[in-house]
């Protein structure tokens, strides 16, 4: 399993625990979670309702694709360790990081 925390709009941060070897998104935990992610486009990078900014433990995640650093590049409340939950797969090395929501549209 693979823990992690979340902050969400307001401030309130949870741990969320999921296995790592069923292939899912952030995004997907995220909605599956109840946080309020609108996901619109699905997970294809072009919606970016599932923007999260990374507080802690970037250094464990890919570099972003281009299409994630195209529609990142177009968000008005970017962040340095800005990214798009659907396009970051659950995996262990994200055990201990920390993600803010700052989805867009919801
Ligand atoms: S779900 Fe639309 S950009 Fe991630």
């Amino acid at each position: 399993m693979v823990n992690f925390e979340v902050e969400d709009y307001n401030g309130q941060r949870k741990t969320v625990e999921v296995p790592e070897d069923m292939g899912l998104s952030l995004m997907e935990v995220l909605k599956a979670s109840d946080y309020e992610v609108l996901a619109t486009c699905g997970g294809m990078a072009l919606c970016a309702t599932c923007h999260v900014e990374v507080l802690s433990g970037e250094e464990n995640l890919g570099e972003p694709n281009d299409a994630e650093l195209d529609m990142i590049d177009t968000l008005p409340n970017i962040t340095p360790t800005s990214r798009l939950a659907c396009q970051l797969k659950i995996s262990e090395e994200m055990n201990g990081m920390v993600f803010r929501l700052k989805g867009d549209g919801v």
